[in-house]
């Protein structure tokens, strides 16, 4: 949870609208991971000191709100309207940090969000992605060395930790670096962190460090040498003197608009920017001093449009109808002669046919793609799945073996649940396999092997265009694993074909948008709906019924269409919308006999079945009726679950709700 971001400029010159047009356009990109509160901190001179600040001059400015991103915003440019700032002043080398916040240690407010502070003068300002665990025991002792605390926040340790550091190490030797300070404020931090400190003792340096949570840099280099495809030296590349921009920040999403050269940090790297050069050492507990180590950059592939809405009016929106696109680039260059090629599991192939088992963990809506998925994998593997919420997994210390394979589903790579429980997989010794759609995350770094679902960046907080690639690249992977079974050969080449016409239908389905806003309507002012599926279609109705909670804030619950006789029966009356999905599969007439129980019921009923279905889902025509395109029964999950989206979409939109950044939620969930 929580996004930070820094930006440095160097040897080029800047104006002051720019530079903080930078920071904070940098967190409308971050916004996404939490939107509680946010902050940025600047040097003095970049915006005239508040008059009451009793440190006005060399200190940093530090400014943070409140709420969304726009209230910081405003409150940074009535400060520019009210000192009547000239915007065209340049600079020609200036460092900012900047944080958006998903509250996890005290409430929303300006004394809780970051940057952090070690105290008056500011000495040192951190941001902080993630979570310290032994917060109390370091602030208990630094009372005890007179410091006082302002917040709740367990972040509030770090920079007065630095200052403590500093001030001791002053005294004693009278000189401190930097790294010095911020490899001993390592060694004592316990827990998940990606962090940015900013001091006026190191004007115009900064330096991020991280262990857990996800950090990227970002290197633009503007002497004209252009950067190629390969890989590079970061020392070679960022050497001294040259101009350039450096960027922090918790993803790619908020960097592709100014480079598509990065790194991503590794755990326990300390990166220092001073003079525009780039320094990368690695801590270690049992070493008085980091040492240097050589990385390599590496190109984005992401394209600036990604992360923009375009024509839509929200990322989800965008991501629901950018499916047919989404779903062709997960299936790029995969399907070939006949056959799958998933280039990441290539050595791991054999190992995961042997298997004993394999073990599908993840959370939400990730969840439940790995659910669509299970039935097909036993299918074309003959290995038996079992499924494990991640946290729960965890709870029970579940078992799991080392001739398991552990399949990891997750959009962002980054959810604490899903690592702790790879943690967990790995201790134990199983082969563990990532799904993802976050190159450089931590899951695709920390997996023995893995496939990119490569559905593009996902910002709407409700996963939806994510949702069907996993399930095709499950898809994938169970064709690939069991592609030398020769008793499946006709049914994988069917899927094979239906996974080829998947684009089309998903394009197809989404004509179903106005039908579905006038359905939205109709259930506008329901207070509760339910969604009965089975089979392969089990999954959808979980799914449907998450995306309608999360983002239109109505109760609703994904059923067993099975159970529905062993106590949500009950529930059933003329006002209770459900929704019963009834596509042709092997289990049609089953749905067809829930269907005609729900109606003597009076139950109210809206059903989705196949096109040309209408009328054997819904004899007298008293039913609504979703027609949805016919594809194979094992990906019809990936095409059901659209409408449902729509639905949800536009239930949000019409309820007031905030589609892209629903109450209380965030998109990676970095916190336990
Ligand atoms: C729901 C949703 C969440 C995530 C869950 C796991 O729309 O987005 O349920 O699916 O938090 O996130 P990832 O997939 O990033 O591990």
């Amino acid at each position: 949870m929580c996004g930070i971001f820094a930006y440095l400029n160097y040897n080029v010159s800047r104006e002051r609208r720019y530079i903080l047009e930078v920071l904070l356009n940098g967190l409308r990109r971050l916004e996404y991971r939490g939107y509680d509160s946010s902050g940025i901190a600047v040097d003095a001179d970049l915006l005239p000191a508040l008059s009451s600040a009793p440190y006005a001059g060399a200190a940093p400015l530090v400014y943070r709100q409140e709420g969304k991103i726009e209230n910081l915003v405003r409150s940074v440019y009535s400060e520019v309207d009210e000192n009547e700032v000239n915007l065209d002043a340049a600079f020609n080398v200036h460092a900012g940090i900047a944080h958006t916040r998903w509250a996890t240690h005290g409430v929303p407010a300006p004394r809780n969000s970051h940057p952090q502070s070690s105290g008056a003068g500011d000495e040192f300002l951190v941001v902080h992605n993630g979570i310290i665990t032994n917060y109390e025991v370091l602030k208990e002792t630094l009372i005890r060395h007179g410091f006082t605390f302002e917040s709740d926040t367990d972040t509030e340790v770090i920079p007065k930790l630095a200052k403590f550091v500093f001030d001791k190490a002053h005294d004693e030797e009278g000189d401190v670096t930097f790294i010095e300070v911020v490899n001993e404020v390592m060694r004592q931090l316990e827990g998940a962190y990606a962090l940015i400190f900013k001091s006026p003792h190191y004007p115009n340096e900064l330096i991020a460090c991280k262990r857990g949570s996800t950090l990227i840099l970002g290197v633009n280099e503007l002497s004209g040498q252009k950067i190629g495809k390969s890989f590079h030296d970061v020392k070679a590349l960022t050497a001294n003197g040259k101009p350039k921009e450096l960027f922090f920040s918790s993803d790619l999403c908020a960097i592709v608009e100014h480079t598509k050269n990065y790194l991503a940090i590794e755990d326990n790297e300390i990166v220092h920017i001073k003079d525009g050069s780039v320094s990368i050492l690695k801590f270690d507990h049992d070493k008085e001093k980091p040492a240097s180590v050589k990385r390599a950059l590496s190109v984005l592939e992401m394209e600036v449009e990604q992360i923009k809405k375009g024509s839509y009016d929200h990322f989800m929106q965008k991501e629901i109808h950018e499916q047919p696109h989404s779903l062709t680039t997960t299936m790029r260059g995969r399907l070939k002669d006949g056959g799958v090629l998933l280039g990441g599991l290539k050595e791991h192939l054999k190992t995961i046919r042997r298997s004993r088992r394999v073990v599908f963990i993840g959370c939400g809506t990730s969840y439940n793609a790995a659910l669509a998925a299970r039935t097909f994998v036993e299918e074309l593997t003959g290995i038996p799945v079992t499924m494990e919420v991640a946290s729960d997994l965890l709870d029970r210390q579940g078992p799991i073996y080392r001739e398991d394979t552990a399949v990891f589903v997750s959009q962002s790579g980054e959810t604490a649940d899903t690592l702790l429980a790879l943690d967990y997989a790995l201790e134990n010794g199983a082969l563990c396999v990532g799904i993802t759609n976050t190159v450089g995350s931590t899951l695709s770094r920390r997996t023995h092997c893995g496939i990119h679902i490569n559905a593009g960046c996902e910002i709407g907080v409700a996963s939806t265009k994510a949702y069907t690639s996993q399930i095709v690249v499950m898809a994938m992977l169970a064709l690939a694993i069991g592609s030398d079974q020769i008793s499946t050969q006709p049914r994988r080449e069917a899927i094979i074909s239906g996974l080829s016409s998947l684009p089309g239908h998903a394009s197809e389905v989404l004509k179903l948008d106005s039908e579905m806003k006038e359905l939205a309507s109709s259930l506008i002012d329901s207070e509760s709906l339910l969604v009965f599926g089975r089979g392969y279609n089990y999954a959808t109705a979980l799914e449907g019924a998450l995306k309608v909670k999360e983002v239109a804030l109505m109760h609703s619950e994904g059923m067993f269409a099975g159970e529905m006789k062993h106590g949500p029966l009950a529930l059933v009356d003329e006002n209770l919308p459900i929704i019963v999905i009834a596509t042709r599969d092997a289990c049609f007439s089953k749905q067809q006999s829930v269907i005609q129980q729900l109606l003597s019921r009076k139950g109210r009923l809206i059903i989705m079945c196949s096109k040309g279905d209408a009328s054997a889902v819904s004899p007298n025509g008293s039913c609504r009726v979703i027609e949805v395109p016919q594809v194979a029964d094992c990906l019809q999950p990936v095409i059901n679950i659209i409408p449902l989206q729509l639905l949800a979409y536009h239930l949000t939109v019409l309820r007031g709700f905030d589609v892209d950044q629903p109450r209380n939620l965030a998109k990676s969930v970095t916190t336990q």
